[in-house]
């Protein structure tokens, strides 16, 4: 695969389209880009919250009116890896699923039958950086018959890992560390084989770091949360992206994490209310204040969401010290707020189409930045987006 070229194709397509990924249509009454396509905004916009909720999940948005149909044809062909997933049929001893919830332990396994696969020849140690519990690393050493370091900075999860690689017999060592600070990385040596599960933003970009620095053997690592970052912009790591005219802020970095798939009934009802009544506090406070501007809503817990939908709104008044008159109909005001959200849902398909080609485009940076440093690397993707939408992997030898 020719990566480089990969990168900048998406990264020329990505600057093009920027007006259709960047805007928020929760944020806007109207888009910029509805200008520009309205044939494609009146479309979106007459699709009910199941449409909408069906397309995020795969219903064919093929029929839409131009540009889309094009765009979503040119996101998969530039998103395309390959797929290293495979059916899971192994059986383990139980103490190596013990207390892993069904889906997480359905990821170790597939990411361990990638890794297998993808490094030609495991190293002689096996360290999990941000392991929580060492799931992840305590079915690699075991599978292999390997010693073990786990890093994680939360010292419940430390002691449990501790007891679980105990129960187990293995050469286990479960450390307190925070991985941000340079005591950490001392644990890194070259002979380790390094692997993060869904370590968020500086979290995996300081492993890549220091994986270099220490010239670790190997590692594979699914990142997650690329916007969990100290910096506002995207810091890019390798010459190619570092040339790219794309400016990332945080809030950019967050779009490849707005997939839904795996959130349950309860769970959607709950963020539709939420968001609903959000969107409606929003027309009532752009109309009083006479001002078309997006006032941001702090989160709340979702007991917040029992009070009543006036209650709701003049907390988020009080929060922004808004002095609001009460709208003349409360509950017209909850169903504009409900309609809104209808017309966002679907606005936001468009945006959705840019969601996997932008983690790709950060994924690619990550690889072309350690081929830089001297590894052969492999990206490809070891689960199902149903198992879990964080599926890519890259895996990295020196
Ligand atoms: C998303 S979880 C992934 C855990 C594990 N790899 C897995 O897939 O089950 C991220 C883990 O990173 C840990 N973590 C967060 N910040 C950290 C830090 N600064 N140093 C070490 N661990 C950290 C969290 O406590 C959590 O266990």
């Amino acid at each position: 695969m020719d990566w480089p070229d990969r990168f900048q194709a998406l990264d020329n397509w990505l600057a093009q389209h920027q007006a259709l990924w960047r805007e928020k249509p929760f944020t806007r009454l109207r888009c910029d880009w509805e200008v520009d396509y309205p044939e494609l905004a009146q479309w979106l916009r007459q699709h009910s919250l199941a449409d909408a909720e069906a397309a995020h999940t795969g219903l064919v948005l093929e029929s839409a009116p131009e540009p889309l149909p094009e765009l979503l044809a040119t996101a998969r062909q530039l998103s395309a890896v390959p797929d290293w997933s495979q059916p899971l049929t192994q059986s383990y001893p139980e103490v190596l699923e013990r207390h892993i919830p069904g889906r997480k332990w359905q990821q170790i396994q597939a990411f361990a039958t990638a890794t297998h696969k993808q490094w030609l020849q495991p190293g002689q140690h096996v360290l999990d950086w941000c392991a929580g519990k060492g799931h992840l690393g305590r079915l690699l050493a075991w599978q292999r018959d390997l010693p073990l370091t786990c890093l994680e900075h939360d010292p419940v999860l430390v002691d449990a890992g501790n007891q679980l690689s105990r129960n187990l017999q293995l050469s286990a060592q479960h450390h307190c560390q925070d991985v941000l600070q340079p005591a950490a990385w001392r644990y890194l040596q070259p002979h380790h084989s390094v692997v993060a599960l869904h370590a968020c933003g500086d979290l995996h970009t300081t492993l890549l770091q220091q994986v270099v620095t220490r010239g670790c053997r190997q590692l594979a690592l699914s990142p997650c949360c690329y916007n969990r970052t100290q910096a506002e912009y995207y810091q890019p790591l390798s010459d190619l992206a570092r040339q790219s005219r794309l400016q990332l802020s945080r809030e950019d970095l967050a779009l490849p994490l707005q997939a839904t798939v795996t959130a349950g009934q309860r769970d959607r009802r709950l963020r539709d209310q939420s968001m609903a009544w959000r969107l409606g506090f929003d027309l009532w406070q752009r109309e009083v204040r006479g001002m078309d501007d997006y006032l941001p809503t702090p989160s709340r817990p979702q007991s917040a969401l029992q009070q009543s939908f006036a209650d709701f709104c003049q907390d988020l008044a009080r929060h922004h010290q808004l002095d609001l008159p009460p709208p003349a109909d409360w509950p017209a005001l909850e169903q504009a707020g409900w309609k809104r959200l209808t017309e966002v849902r679907n606005l936001e398909l468009l945006r959705a189409v840019f969601r996997r080609p932008l983690e790709i485009w950060l994924l690619l940076d990550r690889l072309l930045w350690l081929q830089q440093s001297g590894y052969r690397v492999q990206l490809g993707q070891f689960c199902a987006e149903s198992l879990s939408p964080r599926n890519l992997l890259l895996v990295a030898e020196r």
